[in-house]
């Protein structure tokens, strides 16, 4: 046996012990926010995503607050919270935005970011600074303001949001989420019990946009969209982590076809627990119209996943006792992004690079007949992190 099937064992032995002690536990609903812990290091962040299929146009935002390691120069009071955040220093920022750009004519997904003083930011509920994590039944309800540079109001009939860095600004309006699960489970299930170095929750696979907007103020640029009667609905994606901080490696992609009405997402990477690395995935796939609704986490499934961040490539092949899908993933290498910042021990360092472009092939597996179900969604997103990136290092460095 090698050491990687060893720990493997390990790993499953202790998710499934753990997992019977926390059974009683409900899976929830985690978009809202979380309660900070008085010691660092964790961070809390928000991703959206919009896919316009009617212009090929994609565009979303990111943004997270980082509370560091304990450090020495703690001064600054965060007016949301009772917590005392270090004075962030230039090069290692606790709280940052991102918006990503993906208009039609792009050539390479744009990622202009700006990194604020954590005591611009307010993350409330029912008004007030958070108090409590979320009950895991009740939708969230939450809002979160940055200065005049962002705003995101999450309710259980809709989203909005208006982000602005630079001259770039990004809003829209979305309806009702379509959930991982019933009852506010995500893609950990009942493994969000565990004390896991980081969490991943999918709040939205395909929400529809109502209307969206980017406008460039310096090139005069403006696209805008929105659902309609006629044609594909414009959807957003949306999703969060929360936890210590991003792992060492891995992939993470998403995409809908709103036109066949299917959709995926997952991550896989390495996740470090006693000092080993292991490797791990979370991932689902629905397509409602042929009623495939897979999901699959490492106490559920056995795994493989090829990835070469050089090349824009990865596959995903993950098998449970119901499902088996492949996705494979391709993008042009020229398409991806800059290094993206992403939440460290110690605040925000690049880490990362997406593209908005990438083509996924999914392939549904039945045992017994075969190819159960073959789609192709364009548009899907595709991340490299930290040693999954090409050469395990931001480009250009
Ligand atoms: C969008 O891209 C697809 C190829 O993925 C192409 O067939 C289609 O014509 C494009 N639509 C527009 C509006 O450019
Ligand atoms: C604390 O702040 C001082 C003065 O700005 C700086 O010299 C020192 O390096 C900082 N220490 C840490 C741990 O950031
Ligand atoms: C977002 O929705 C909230 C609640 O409905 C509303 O109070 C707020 O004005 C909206 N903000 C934007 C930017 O549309
Ligand atoms: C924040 O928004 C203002 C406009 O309201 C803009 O001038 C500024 O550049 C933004 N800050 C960052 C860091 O992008
Ligand atoms: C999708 O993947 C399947 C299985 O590997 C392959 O047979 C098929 O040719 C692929 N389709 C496209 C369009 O790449």
């Amino acid at each position: 046996m090698t050491s990687a099937q060893q720990t493997k064992i390990g790993l499953v032995v202790f998710i499934v012990a753990a997992g019977i002690l926390s059974m009683h536990q409900t899976a929830g609903n985690n978009m809202d926010p979380h309660v900070y812990p008085p010691y660092g290091p964790f961070f809390e962040g928000w991703y959206l995503r919009v896919i316009d299929t009617n212009v090929n146009a994609s565009f979303g935002f990111l943004f997270g607050l980082v509370l560091p390691a304990a450090g020495e120069n703690i001064t600054t009071e965060m007016k949301s919270r009772s917590l005392i955040f270090p004075v962030p220093s230039e090069d290692i920022p606790l709280l940052c935005v991102s918006i990503l750009v993906n208009a039609a004519d792009a050539q390479k997904l744009g990622s202009p970011t700006g990194c604020f003083d954590p005591s611009d930011y307010s993350v409330l509920k029912d008004g007030k600074p958070v108090e409590q994590d979320p009950d895991d039944k009740t939708p969230p309800e939450f809002e979160v303001r940055l200065a005049s540079n962002l705003s995101y109001t999450v309710t259980p009939s809709g989203s909005n949001f208006s982000v602005r860095i630079g001259e770039h600004t990004f809003q829209g309006e979305t309806t009702s989420p379509v959930p991982w699960g019933p009852g506010g489970e995500g893609p950990e299930s009942w493994l969000e019990n565990l004390p896991l170095p980081i969490h991943w929750f999918v709040y939205s696979f395909r929400s529809t946009v109502t209307s969206y907007s980017y406008t460039n103020d310096a090139t005069r640029s403006v696209v805008k969209g929105g659902s309609t009667a006629a044609g594909p609905p414009v959807i957003a994606h949306m999703e969060k982590n929360w936890g210590q901080s991003f792992i060492e490696a891995w992939v993470w992609a998403e995409g809908v076809n709103p036109v066949t009405d299917v959709y995926f997402s997952f991550s896989s990477g390495l996740i470090k627990e006693y000092s080993f690395e292991i490797p791990a995935q979370l991932s689902g796939y629905r397509n409602p119209a042929k009623g495939i609704d897979c999901s699959f986490h490492p106490a559920n499934s056995e795994h493989t996943l090829i990835h070469d961040g050089c090349a824009g490539t990865a596959t995903l092949d993950v098998r449970s006792v119901e499902c088996h899908v492949v996705i494979q993933l391709s993008a042009a290498p020229s398409s991806f992004s800059s290094c993206l910042v992403t939440p460290q021990p110690d605040g925000f360092r690049p880490g990362c690079v997406e593209s908005y472009t990438a083509i996924a092939n999914v392939t549904v597996h039945e045992p017994l007949y075969g190819i159960k179900d073959s789609q192709i969604i364009p548009l899907s997103g595709l991340e490299f992190g930290g040693l999954y990136m090409c050469n395990g290092k931001c480009p250009g460095n």
